[in-house]
């Protein structure tokens, strides 16, 4: 069977390129161990809210047999409110950090003396800028589409400007999630993908059985983008990158009413009582627009198999497609 095998899979050592994307707080260690046995790369996020010793925690369990790779999800103003993740990042020796959601420059010098690579998300022409500037390894175009917090462009225009950027790695973030889209963004030049929300499905990540019946019940009409949850939860996400979430009966009272909400006591109390009880049609759920492509839960195995698997039967048959006369 004829395989893909990219600039990605050379500098991560991988046989897939496929990276499971940093998702806070549901890819943990058993999805990172899964997703790297798989042959794949996988990232841990580091949740503002998680402490240093369950983080650590996650790490021991992503590397409970001698060898195994990860990398470690980190968010610009997480680092400034909480410096000490930093350190614990820096300590755990990851082979890859990403930096998300503003400027990696400060950090990333500190990593390369470490030996760790540095990605970052970017959603626009001035991140790309900002990014490659900094010196990053890896830039991942991130998509409109994608689950969780993001810029408003879309993947495919995005990759191609980031693509025209720069020859260094490029991953394709948002709305991939099967080997159609897989093989998509490499036939554009892209060196992998970068998954999140097909990942959240996966048997092994942190994600409640409510929220996996939701996002088992929702196609790709169904979520919005929303500063909403930020608000409410007080993170320090610049306007620009709102979340894509599943649209609930929260956003729906809501949604365009954050100021009143915030000063509506029961509003605040119903929500954290959501987020408390596990209740998704009160609580955030973040997911991006390829929840309409997920129907099933499957191992982190069987994903990257399947995706990488009907990617390189889509590159094979697109080849087909060149013709000499
Ligand atoms: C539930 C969830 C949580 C996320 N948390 C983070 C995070 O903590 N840090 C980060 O850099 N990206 C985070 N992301 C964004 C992902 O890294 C990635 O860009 C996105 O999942 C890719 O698009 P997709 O969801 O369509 O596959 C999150 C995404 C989801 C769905």
């Amino acid at each position: 069977m004829p395989h893909l095998h990219t600039a990605l899979c050379d500098l991560l050592e991988i046989q897939h390129p496929i990276v499971n994307a940093p998702m806070t707080p549901q890819a943990g260690g058993a999805l990172a161990a899964a997703v790297s046995d798989a042959g794949a790369f996988a990232m841990i996020g580091f949740d503002e809210d998680e402490s240093v010793e369950s983080l650590r925690e996650q790490v021991d369990i992503a590397r409970s047999r001698p060898g195994r790779q990860f990398g470690v999800g980190l968010v610009a103003w997480v680092l400034e409110r909480r410096p000490e993740l930093l350190d614990l990042a820096i300590d755990v020796r990851p082979r890859m950090v990403s930096i998300s959601f503003g400027d990696p420059s400060p950090y990333v010098e500190r990593f390369r003396r470490h030996g760790i690579l540095v990605a970052s998300q970017v959603q626009s022409h001035k991140w790309a800028r900002t990014a490659l500037d900094a010196g990053v390894d890896v830039v991942v175009a991130q998509g409109t589409e994608a689950g969780g917090h993001t810029g408003s462009v879309g993947t495919l225009p995005l990759l191609q400007i980031v693509l025209a950027m720069t020859e260094k790695p490029v991953l394709a973030a948002g709305g991939i999630a099967c080997g159609r889209g897989l093989a998509a963004v490499l036939a554009a030049g892209a060196a992998g993908a970068w998954i999140g929300t097909p990942f959240l499905l996966a048997r092994e990540s942190r994600t409640p059985q409510a929220a996996r019946d939701k996002i088992l019940a929702s196609d790709e009409t169904q979520t919005v983008l929303t500063g909403l949850y930020d608000r409410i939860q007080n993170k320090g996400f610049a306007a620009e990158f709102p979340g894509r979430a599943i649209r609930n009966a929260f956003f729906e009272r809501w949604g365009d009413r954050a100021d009143e909400m915030m000063r509506t006591p029961a509003a605040l109390e119903a929500f954290r009582e959501g987020k408390r009880a596990g209740d998704y049609d009160t609580a955030n759920l973040y997911a991006g627009q390829s929840v309409g492509v997920l129907n099933r839960i499957r191992s982190a195995r069987k994903i990257v198999e399947e995706i990488a698997a009907e990617a390189a039967g889509c590159i094979e048959r697109a080849s087909a497609l060149l013709t000499r006369d």
